[in-house]
């Protein structure tokens, strides 16, 4: 099945349920609007804070919403997800990311991080919010050295807002006894949900909206269906709802109804 055909056949202007929707055009569910919400107060607040959500909830689309309304000339963000690098990663990467050539020895590594991190704040005059996505892959090591980082100053004023996020494995993960230090400082901990019965059916419509169908094109019972399997989560809504559309496709229906849906599922299920 040519990608081409379906948008042909459907009239889409592009292929809906896409991975690149413009800041601008998400959908606004309550708990997308609620986890954005939350990780703007984090970073006015310079504080620590975790989101969690199953795999596809929308974690990422939410911070990228949440950073992208910032002022940049005020902000300095640094928006780590590859885990894979270590401690002295980390702290490269974040040196790399204000600017600097990282050092090469770990001794000298570590305040090269610290003093250019308190640069943004004393020199610049920005704020900066350091966000660690995937931050259930962390290592213990990793989640310590961000902790260290975040005592770096003596005063008060933390010199970075701290965003970890990641899959509910990470929230149980900083309560154990090893993140002691590091869960004392969380300010706040959301898990953003899937969406609700009705959410789902105006995010299928926001979606195809997008790709220039805003009439109608699949039944109640067949968005129930939808919502019933993916549980609300988007990327799972995503998936059913474009093998959905396949399906109808094929058995050239105008709409997608629930024997379509029913074909998605079975067609997902047995991957
Ligand atoms: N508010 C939204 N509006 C429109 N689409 C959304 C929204 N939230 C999520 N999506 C869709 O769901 C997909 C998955 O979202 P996202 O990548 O943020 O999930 P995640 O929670 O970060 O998943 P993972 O655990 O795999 O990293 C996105 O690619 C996008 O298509
Ligand atoms: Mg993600």
């Amino acid at each position: 099945m040519s990608i081409e055909l379906l948008r042909a056949h459907y009239g889409f202007s592009k292929m809906p349920f896409s991975k690149d929707i413009a800041p601008g055009s998400l959908h606004q569910s309550a708990g997308h609007q609620e986890a954005v919400a939350r990780i703007g107060f984090l970073i006015a607040e310079s504080a620590a804070g975790v989101l969690t959500g199953e795999v596809g909830a929308g974690k990422t689309v939410a911070l990228r919403a949440a950073l992208f309304g910032l002022d940049a000339s005020r902000h300095s963000v640094i928006y780590l997800a590859n885990h894979t690098v270590g401690v002295r990663g980390l702290h490269g990467a974040i040196v790399t990311a204000l600017g600097g050539v990282p050092r090469f020895h770990a001794a000298a590594l570590v305040p090269q991080a610290e003093e250019l991190l308190a640069a943004e704040s004393t020199e610049r005059g920005k704020r900066v919010v350091v966000v660690l996505d995937e931050a259930h892959l962390c290592s213990p090591e990793q989640l310590e050295a961000v902790r260290l980082l975040m005592n770096a100053e003596l005063d008060s004023v933390a010199p970075f807002s701290l965003v970890l996020c990641g899959q509910p494995a990470l929230r149980r993960r900083i309560r154990l006894g090893a993140f002691a230090a590091l869960d004392q400082r969380i300010a706040l901990r959301f898990h953003l949900q899937g969406m609700t019965a009705t959410e789902t059916g105006t995010y299928v419509s926001h979606h195809l909206g997008l790709a220039g169908r805003s009439d109608r094109l699949f039944s109640d019972d067949a968005i129930a269906l939808v919502h019933q399997v993916s549980r609300g989560l988007p990327r799972a809504v995503n998936n059913l709802a474009i093998q959905s559309l396949v399906a109808a496709y094929a058995t050239k229906k105008a709409i997608v109804d629930e024997s379509s849906a029913r074909m998605a599922v079975a067609e997902i299920t047995a991957e």
